[in-house]
């Protein structure tokens, strides 16, 4: 039995004021909730702040992004040792925003801001660094759109995951969540239908067990992600391979956060 997983990425949002007072609506709102886990993901100058408003809630703390060298001359980069000391247990990896994969975001800008550098073997190394030092990654994947109009959809998701999970071994694979998040369903409002989410988080999950085996398919969560909100949740969180969800802009408001929350809880 896969205990559902609820990340909240509030991506560049929340001030450390704005994150406490956030955490601070929640968990009134969550406590008590059984069989549910619940995460936020606050951008990294916030972490200590929401940690010390998470206390003793049983909310996680988990990062955006890390680094697949344990220190050095990496300007601008935070290692996995800085996160576990900062009190993550999770962290998110290879997010589309990241992979410079932006699906909306055209000419000039996309050159600008889409790009990070960031590519399924950095993701796999990044990964790698993250499980052996206590973390729990959470390794987005999923298509843009020309990739699904193309038919290519699962060619792509498939390749993402053998590629951001090569050389790790079946009992890391286990204890990992996996995030399908199509690029165009990111941020645009226009979710994948519940049924064919379903269907490509299965083919992760087959992908998985051809990779690592029964135990390991088993036991991974694989997440969806993608204008998630207080209204599809409940659709979405029903169908037997979706163990939770990856939430962007409604995970920025306590009341739209905490129904999603309510609808993946057992009771
Ligand atoms: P939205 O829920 O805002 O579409 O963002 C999804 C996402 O990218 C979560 O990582």
């Amino acid at each position: 039995m896969r205990t559902p997983l609820i990340a909240g990425n509030w991506k560049m949002n929340n001030t450390r004021a704005q994150a406490r007072e956030l955490v601070q609506a929640l968990i009134p709102l969550v406590t008590g909730l059984q069989g549910v886990e619940i995460c936020v993901c606050p951008p990294f100058t916030a972490l200590d702040a929401t940690l010390q408003a998470i206390g003793d809630s049983g909310i996680r703390l988990g990062a955006q992004n890390t680094f697949w060298e344990e220190k050095g001359a990496w300007t601008s980069q935070i290692s996995p040792d800085m996160l576990v000391e900062a009190g993550c247990a999770y962290v998110i990896i290879g997010h589309s925003e990241t992979r410079g994969r932006f699906g909306t975001v055209d000419g000039t800008l996309a050159a600008r801001l889409g790009y990070f550098g960031e590519t399924d073997a950095t993701i796999n190394a990044k990964a790698k660094l993250a499980l052996a030092k206590g973390l729990i990654p959470i390794i987005c994947c999923g298509e843009t759109i020309d990739e699904r109009r193309a038919g290519r959809t699962d060619e792509v998701v498939r390749g993402q995951i053998r590629a951001c999970l090569e050389g790790l071994a079946p009992e890391q694979i286990a204890g990992l969540v996996i995030a399908y998040e199509p690029v165009w369903a990111i941020g645009t409002g226009e979710v994948c239908e519940a049924g064919e989410a379903d269907r490509v988080c299965g083919l992760i999950r087959q992908t998985v067990r051809e990779m690592a085996g029964d135990a390991a398919a088993d036991a991974v969560r694989v997440l969806y992600g993608g204008s998630v909100n207080d209204r599809n949740a409940a659709e979405l969180l029903a169908k037997p391979e979706i163990d939770g969800a990856l939430v962007g802009g409604a995970s920025l408001k306590a009341d739209s956060f905490s129904v999603i929350c309510k609808a993946a809880a057992q009771g």
